[in-house]
């Protein structure tokens, strides 16, 4: 047995996850499958609570909002960053405190704020418009809402466009010139308590500097909000920490990002004489390598390039067409075979884009062979769809060799399940 990708292993050819023969799963629960290794789960969320012993971890659910995975990350004390409704509703249900909850988003509904009101979340507002709204419905319901402001710190975090989020000109969050005038109007609204601040610069940040940057530019902030007579109960530096998806790629850890920011956290609020809560909410990192999806090869084609078509394409994993992004392949019951040809992997869907990867050295590849994607834990699942007709795919966790279905596969009734036709068309 030897090691692919840390937690991944090759025995007797075969791809091995979480201590489970990934050929036999794929014969036992069918493709395209997600597969996730649940002790790999709790060894990412421990790393990272050891980086930051002080600080709260809340855990960003748009990663990866399987229930299953929501409860064991609500049973290591997580708490949760969450974007909608939905995400809320579903962390709750999960066991997670709602104390240890905020409630994010650049265009919440008034429904969505009056059930953070309602159920006694934190809020993030993004926009003076926002808090407004905000204060006449916590006013209206007699309930006082603890609020942090997002704050757009105009930081690059030199990472792709599309998951850059605190640079000027992006769509999230409260120019840093404008935040400590949103906080001493905030302080005189009724059904408002100001009582944190919160930034998120992007995702799949490589650099630890940014994120250096972003605290000293929120700790200037929250010198000014301080000298108003508010006092900051949280400090939320978001997250964004990459991991390295090539094989040899250098991705900074937990320990890394502690070491950017908490310098910075501890010595300025200190000089300050203040004791805020450090929050922050990692995504990717906890979740991004503990799954890899699994998808059978229909047929391979030599033309322009050696495209194998595959049972997986955008519809389930989408990171490679949106973000150009890397996932490494393996041939999982041929994995420990030398390449012998390059391979562009492709999915099913009726689009050109439609690629996963791109001119890989592989073994020999036919019809019948399993293809892993690996790292797929983060933004996978979670932005599937049913695009093409295509029912989304079953999730399994293994732990230990054992594995459970924790999402069964849909099928073609669920194509059909909400819609309805208009009598005339009967
Ligand atoms: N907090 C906030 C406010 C966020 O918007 C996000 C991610 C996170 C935390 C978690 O960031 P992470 O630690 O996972 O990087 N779909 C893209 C990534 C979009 C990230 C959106 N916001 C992808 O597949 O790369």
């Amino acid at each position: 047995m030897f090691t692919i990708k840390d937690h991944l292993e090759i025995q007797d050819n075969h791809l091995i996850i979480g201590g489970a023969d990934t050929v036999e799963l794929a014969e036992q629960y069918g493709t395209p499958l997600y597969v996730t290794n649940e002790s790999r789960v709790i060894e990412n969320f421990s790393s990272y609570r050891k980086a930051f012993p002080d600080a709260d971890i809340y855990y960003a659910a748009k990663a990866n909002g399987s229930f299953a995975l929501l409860r064991m990350l609500s049973r290591q004390g997580a708490g949760a960053d969450v974007f909608s409704y939905g995400e809320l509703y579903m962390v709750l249900l999960a066991g997670i405190p709602r104390e240890k909850i905020l409630f994010n988003g650049n265009s919440k509904t008034d429904f969505e704020l009056q059930k953070a009101v309602e159920i006694g979340v934190k809020v993030s507002v993004d926009s003076r418009d926002e808090l407004h709204t905000l204060s006449e419905i916590a006013r209206r319901a007699k309930i006082e809402v603890e609020i942090a402001f997002r704050v757009n710190p105009d930081v690059s975090p030199k990472t792709h466009p599309k998951i850059s989020t605190g640079l000027r000109t992006s769509k999230f969050g409260i120019p840093s010139e404008e935040v400590v005038s949103i906080y001493q109007e905030a302080s005189e609204l009724p059904g408002i308590s100001p009582s944190g601040i919160h930034c998120h610069i992007g995702s799949q940040i490589l650099d630890t500097s940014p994120f250096r940057e972003a605290a000293e530019k929120m700790m200037d902030i929250v010198e000014k909000v301080t000298a108003l007579g508010i006092d900051l109960k949280f400090i939320d530096m978001g997250s964004g920490l990459g991991i390295p998806y090539k094989k040899d790629e250098r991705a900074p850890t937990p320990q890394d990002h502690a070491e950017a920011i908490l310098p910075v956290f501890k010595e300025r609020t200190n000089a300050l004489g203040i004791s805020p809560k450090l929050i922050l909410e990692p995504g990717r990192y906890i979740v991004g390598d503990t799954t890899i999806l699994l998808t059978r090869v229909n047929t391979v084609k030599k033309a322009a390039k050696n495209f194998v078509g595959v049972d997986a394409g955008f519809n389930l994993l989408i990171r490679p067409v949106m973000y150009d992004s890397y996932h490494y392949a393996v041939v999982a019951n041929k994995a420990s075979e030398p390449p012998s040809g390059t391979y562009t992997i492709v999915g099913p869907i009726c689009e050109t884009g439609d690629i996963l990867a791109h001119d890989r050295e592989l073994p020999h590849i036919e019809k019948g062979d399993l293809i892993a994607l690996l790292d797929v834990g983060a933004y996978g699942f979670s932005m599937s769809s049913q695009y093409n007709g295509r029912p989304r795919c079953a999730e399994i966790l293994v732990k230990d060799g054992e594995a459970d279905v924790i999402r069964e596969r849909e099928d073609v009734e669920e194509l059909m399940a909400k819609q309805r036709l208009p009598a005339r068309l009967m």
